[in-house]
């Protein structure tokens, strides 16, 4: 992350902005208005999945700089904030969305205790990449114009559509939970099936539950077992522990609520049944939100004045654009997705998508 930032500061500097580090690890580039006012934000997230693409997230950083970088040192009426986010994905400590939330003033400062599986906590990891996790609540925006977000669509919706732009309506609710079973280790050899309790052959079971509850759902719903640990982890062992992540999402919290108290009373179900112990711990409950109208519209007029066809769509990926929302009219910007592929190094984008993309951003700024 050090290695991103050293890149993108030379960018922001090179297009003239002035460039911090918060203290929640957002990389920001200010690009000074005409005269001060409550500036634009333009940003995601620099950080990644494991085995990756090379898009999510930081190509809506990058074409944020390279819209300041279009302007040639023209000033705007308001000043332009490019935002690198620090941890989106949550891919370390389950918890999504830590930079955005520093930015819009709703991390809770217990979210910092939380640990990562060698124990180390979120304020520890922040003060071993050299900042002060006290800092944070500076990190939280004053008064601002709005934000801006471009995205990969991470899905096929675009390209079957044959256009290369959607604006966003709705991003999704999605929950995130973790799920561990007690068995007990024994002897693969000498303990007959009725003496086992078989923390792996219990969790596998409810896996099949977890794939088959989005079938017995309102449409739209979606549930997935993402990560799976089991120990000791010996061919010849009976596994005692099982560790699975859970995460559930679709557009009406109710449903997603609902089919999370389904699969988790379904683990305790099948747990008891076997003589096992399952516990449940929730990372995240992140409610589905709505882009500005407004906003939205505004940016569906820019894709129709740089000449594209306009799509609307909602979005089952989480986005930093759901966490700011509620503090300040958001706006999104889906480039189509070849293959409809994401969080896979095969993740790509068209280049005269982008470049439709930055155009799209210019006319967004003139509306504006
Ligand atoms: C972020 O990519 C998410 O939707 O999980
Ligand atoms: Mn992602
Ligand atoms: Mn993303």
């Amino acid at each position: 992350m050090h290695q991103v930032h050293a890149q993108l500061r030379t960018w922001m500097e090179q297009a003239g902005m002035s460039v911090s580090i918060d203290a929640a690890g957002n990389l920001r580039g200010r690009y000074a208005g005409i005269a001060p006012a409550p500036p634009l934000y333009i940003g995601s997230h620099l950080d990644t999945v494991p085995h990756a693409g090379a898009f999510d997230g930081v190509l809506g950083v990058v074409l944020g700089i390279a819209l300041v970088e279009c302007l040639e040192q023209r000033r705007l009426k308001f000043p332009i904030e490019v935002l690198g986010f620090s941890d989106e994905e949550g891919a370390r400590f389950g918890t999504a969305f830590l930079g955005s939330r520093a930015l819009a003033g709703s991390l809770d400062p217990a979210t910092l205790e939380t640990c990562d599986a060698d124990g180390v906590s979120i304020a520890e990891a922040i003060r071993a990449f050299g900042l002060d996790p006290a800092g944070i609540p500076e990190a939280r925006a004053g008064e601002a114009a709005g934000y801006l977000e471009f995205h990969i669509e991470q899905g096929p919706l675009l390209e079957s559509l044959g256009g290369p732009l959607a604006a966003v309506e709705k991003i999704v609710g999605q929950s995130r939970l973790e799920f561990v079973f007690e068995g007990h280790a024994n002897h693969a050899g000498t303990t007959p099936l009725q003496f086992r309790r078989d923390a792996l052959a219990a969790a596998a079971e409810w896996i099949v539950a977890v794939e088959a509850e989005p079938a017995m759902a309102p449409v739209g719903l979606v549930a997935t077992v993402g990560r799976f640990e089991v120990a000791p982890g010996a061919a010849n062992v009976i596994p005692a522990t099982a560790r699975a992540s859970l995460d559930v999402r679709h557009p009406d919290d109710d449903v997603r609520h609902e089919a999370v108290r389904r699969l988790s009373d379904g683990a305790r179900q099948i747990a008891a049944r076997r003589s096992l112990s399952v516990s449940v711990r929730p990372q995240m409950d992140q409610p589905a939100v709505a882009m500005d109208p407004g906003w939205t519209e505004k940016l569906e007029h820019s894709i129709t004045a740089a000449g594209f066809r306009a799509h609307r769509m909602s979005s089952g990926a989480g986005h930093d654009a759901m966490i700011l929302a509620p503090q300040m009219p958001a706006a999104m910007l889906f480039l189509r997705s070849p293959g409809g592929i994401s969080h896979h190094p095969d993740e790509t984008v068209l280049p005269e998508d982008v470049a439709a993309a930055l155009a799209v951003g210019l006319r967004f700024l003139e509306e504006l």
